[in-house]
């Protein structure tokens, strides 16, 4: 994957206008969250890892406010487990749109991914081994609290 530099905030904005997930930010998420979230990295390869130990047969995996599926993808390269697949939901279009295309580049593994444009809220958890918020918990604090 060619990873696209993150400039959006480099040159000063006559206007300061919210930050949203959008078509912009999709382009350049990798870079962004690399150089905002330390061990970001190790943080994704060792979500792999657990999940190879935890997920279970005949299961699903949950990766909410799953960007790109940069999760989604670490748990498919790991999981063993017969009949396990992994839902992953995010709200932004941009970024479902975007980790599908990267989804579809990753042939070697065979874990289905299912990549959902939808509100964390509105999805109901079944039947679940793992359930994933990586760095998106903050945005939807809201959930646990009203
Ligand atoms: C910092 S990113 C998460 C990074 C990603 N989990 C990873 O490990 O690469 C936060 C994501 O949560 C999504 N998000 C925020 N609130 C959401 C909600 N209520 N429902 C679904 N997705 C949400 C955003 O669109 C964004 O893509």
């Amino acid at each position: 994957m060619v990873k696209k530099q993150d400039a959006i905030y480099a040159a000063p904005l006559n206007e300061i206008i919210d930050f949203h997930f959008d078509e912009q930010v999709a382009d350049v998420f990798p870079d962004m969250i690399q150089r905002s979230v330390p061990g970001y990295g190790t943080m994704i390869s060792t979500i792999g890892i657990l999940a190879a130990k935890y997920a279970q047969a005949n299961s699903h995996c949950y990766d909410l406010g799953c960007s790109l599926g940069a999760v989604s993808l670490a748990m498919r390269q790991r999981i063993t487990q017969p009949d396990c697949d992994i839902i992953a939901v995010d709200n932004s279009e941009a970024m479902i749109e975007r980790g599908q295309q990267l989804l579809a580049s990753d042939t070697d593994a065979t874990v289905p991914v299912k990549m959902v444009c939808a509100n964390i809220q509105d999805v109901p958890i079944e039947k679940a081994s793992v359930i994933v918020l990586n760095s998106a918990l903050q945005f939807c604090i809201y959930i646990f609290i009203i």
